[in-house]
């Protein structure tokens, strides 16, 4: 054992300066195909690949591995020649790496790459707990390369809400914006669109309301693990009464509409509340509507004065 190891180390030596004088192709990574974002418990598995280019002549004893964050142990690994792969058995990884899952290459079997087929990884309904960071690592005696890419599990929130509060004894309004149950922590803003008339002409006036809220974030549930259950975010703010009655000049009802928007940084996930607010009317017929933000509103947000109509 130990003499054959030492006759790998001298043929290693010597290959390795093969492979670097005779610009011969060593084993190289072309291409970690990982999607970016997918979505907690989605039926559809997912596929991260490892693309790698090897020398079949050159490039001795290949081992594919794939790690996950900074864990130094692999969460899977293939020798070929050995027709060995071995998989994780940490809490988040064992028994959810589809083993069987191949690179097919051709209609036929016997086509089939040997030192590649089993370069991937599929996972079935990736769960929260897989964001992270996957790398995979191809080494042969003659060189090795590494690759690194992000996968975000996203969970979108089991409660999106925009609610105001006006009590009795106070001089103001409250307003506060709720995600619960998202991941990982969102991205929240608040505007608030206020109609102006000037000049005869309808205006629409859109304040970012973000800088001046509070903002609280945790995670929920019981065992307080946000990868299990999640983050609740939390903005408020309070603004003076007065500040609707000096807006509204006209005696027509003056509509306002605030707007909270969440949106999962690295994802396209993103979802909007609507809160219509008539100050005038106050506590009695002030109708809160919760929708998702339509096109021409979603342009109306892009500037700070635009004309409605
Ligand atoms: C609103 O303000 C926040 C915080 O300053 C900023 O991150 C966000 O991009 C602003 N939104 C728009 C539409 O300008
Ligand atoms: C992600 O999905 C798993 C399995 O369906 C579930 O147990 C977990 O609570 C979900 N995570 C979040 C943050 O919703
Ligand atoms: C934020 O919270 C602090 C303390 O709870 C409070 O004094 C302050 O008025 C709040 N600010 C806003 C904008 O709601
Ligand atoms: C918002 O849009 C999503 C997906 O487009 C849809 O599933 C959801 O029912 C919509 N919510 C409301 C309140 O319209």
């Amino acid at each position: 054992m130990s003499l054959s190891a030492g006759v790998l180390r001298i043929t290693c030596v010597a290959l390795a300066l093969v492979c670097m004088t005779d610009k011969t192709e060593c084993v190289s990574i072309t291409e970690i195909a990982v999607p970016p974002f997918v979505e907690n418990g989605t039926i559809e598995p997912v596929i991260l690949d490892c693309i790698y280019t090897y020398d079949a002549d050159e490039d001795q004893h290949l081992v594919v591995k794939w790690f996950f964050n900074d864990d130094p142990k692999p969460i899977y690994q293939w020798i070929p020649d050995l027709n060995k792969r071995s998989y994780s058995k940490s809490k988040i990884f064992e028994g959810r790496i589809d083993r069987n899952y191949a690179i097919l290459s051709g209609s036929k079997p016997e086509h089939t790459d040997k030192y590649t087929k089993f370069r991937a990884l599929k996972i079935n309904r990736p769960t929260t707990e897989m964001t992270g960071t996957y790398s995979c690592s191809v080494t042969s005696l003659q060189g090795q390369d590494t690759r690194s890419k992000d996968m975000i599990v996203y969970a979108k929130p089991r409660r999106f809400s925009l609610s105001f509060k006006r009590p009795a004894d106070s001089q103001e309004t409250q307003f506060k914006c709720q995600v619960e149950g998202i991941f990982p922590q969102p991205q929240l803003h608040m505007y608030r669109v206020e109609q102006t008339r000037i000049a005869g002409n309808e205006y629409m006036n859109v304040a970012n309301m973000t800088e001046s809220l509070n903002y609280s974030v945790e995670p929920v549930g019981h065992q307080r693990r946000a990868t299990k259950d999640g983050y609740l975010t939390v903005l408020t703010t309070s603004l003076s009464n007065r500040q609707f009655r000096l807006s509204s000049q006209s005696p027509k009802s003056r509509r306002h509409l605030f707007f909270c928007v969440y949106t999962i940084p690295s994802t396209d996930i993103k979802q909007t509340r609507v809160l219509e607010f008539y100050p005038e009317r106050l506590t009695s017929s002030a109708i809160s509507i919760s929708q998702n933000i339509s096109a021409r509103l979603t342009v109306i947000l892009i500037g700070v004065l635009v004309v409605l109509y």
